[in-house]
């Protein structure tokens, strides 16, 4: 029996995962959902989706619909994964998974009373490359991990009616890019005891860019920062203490990684992915709900929230305090 997927926002992301499920197995796209309904049928036609809703309530209540997989701005991923689990639906919620921590802890809970799967679209955990690296360090061959060090550009011209940019969308380059960051440090480091944080917001109050400084229990560090102001190469670097491991660029969506021990010649390891490279979240989601699991084992909810505690807290400090607000 397969599990029937529907798509909330017919957005740019979601045109790229319409896609991507072709190649996903024991999954079928069977609705999407947008606030107009000639949106969602132009999605639907375009895709071959057999149900087109022309709001976000009737795709949760859609009775055909087993998981969601929600696309909208940041700022509607709480209310509408609420919904959604309210409905019994599993749900696949983009990055960021809301614009506060309180909100994620508050999706946690709802999830884990209904027994609904939960996770948040980190996709980059299940790239062949991400999955190499944690090999390689679990192999002890960098030694001990002492400090992260990444970044995350990527510039575009200021908008303030985009999502990336408005307040009220959840705009911002934290919530859209430092997120991806954040998560590879939460991935190989565990939770930070401690974060620093510098930056520059626009004039309408959201974050252009930032800079990180976490430190762990065991003394070990990381530095990210991110931008929507600027170019970068984004690249991450693990170092350990015998060696260090390039990722990327660009370390969101990597297809090598150089490990690089002194006095050894560098190795490359290449791990192209297929497609747009969302498919193996697909799949290994699919599969999840398939088995009747709550979580996802590669992107567990205790993550999601630890890195939406320091994005909070970041921006808090910059007083930009971006709602989870949008009504469905
Ligand atoms: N994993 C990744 O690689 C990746 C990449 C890009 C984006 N994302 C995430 O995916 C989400 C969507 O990003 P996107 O770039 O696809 O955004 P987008 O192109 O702006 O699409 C967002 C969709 O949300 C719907 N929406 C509902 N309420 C809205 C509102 N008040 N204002 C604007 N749109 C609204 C819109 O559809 P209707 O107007 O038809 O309802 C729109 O099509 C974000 O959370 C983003 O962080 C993830």
């Amino acid at each position: 029996m397969s599990i029937q997927w529907g798509i909330a926002g017919p957005g740019r992301i979601s045109r790229t995962i319409a896609s991507e499920f072709a190649a996903v197995e024991g999954a079928e796209v069977v609705a999407v959902g947008s606030r107009s309904a000639e949106r969602a049928r132009a999605f639907a036609s375009e895709f071959g989706i057999p149900h087109a809703h022309g709001g976000y309530e009737a795709l949760v209540a859609d009775p055909d619909v087993d998981a969601v997989y929600i696309a909208t701005p940041n700022a509607q991923h709480f209310p509408l994964a609420l919904a959604a689990i309210g409905a019994g639906k599993a749900v696949l919620v983009e990055k960021s998974m809301c614009c506060q921590d309180e909100h994620v802890r508050q999706l946690i809970r709802a999830a884990g009373e209904r027994r609904a799967f939960l996770m948040e679209g980190m996709w980059t955990r299940f790239l062949p490359a991400v999955r190499a690296a944690h090999q390689a360090v679990e192999s002890g061959s960098i030694g001990r991990v002492r400090a992260l060090q990444g970044d995350l550009f990527a510039h575009r011209d200021f908008d303030p009616a985009d999502r990336l940019f408005a307040p009220e969308l959840g705009g911002g380059s934290m919530l859209d890019l430092g997120v991806y960051a954040l998560h590879f440090a939460q991935d190989f480091l565990g939770t930070p005891s401690s974060m620093q944080c510098t930056g520059r917001c626009y004039d309408n109050g959201v974050d252009a860019d930032v800079a990180l400084q976490l430190r762990y229990g065991d003394g070990s560090f990381a530095q990210l920062c991110c931008s929507l102001a600027g170019h970068g190469p984004a690249r991450m670097t693990i170092a350990g203490t015998e060696g260090f491991i390039e990722i990327g660029p660009r370390f969101h969506h990597p297809s090598r990684i150089i490990v690089r021990i002194p006095g050894n010649e560098p190795q490359v390891i290449s791990e192209p992915f297929e497609g747009s490279g969302y498919r193996l979240e697909l799949q290994s989601v699919t599969d999840a709900i398939a088995a009747g699991a709550t979580e996802h084992e590669l992107v567990p909810l205790a993550d999601s929230l630890a890195v939406a505690r320091t994005m909070t807290q970041a921006l808090d400090q910059f007083g930009y305090r971006p709602h989870d607000q949008l009504t469905l």
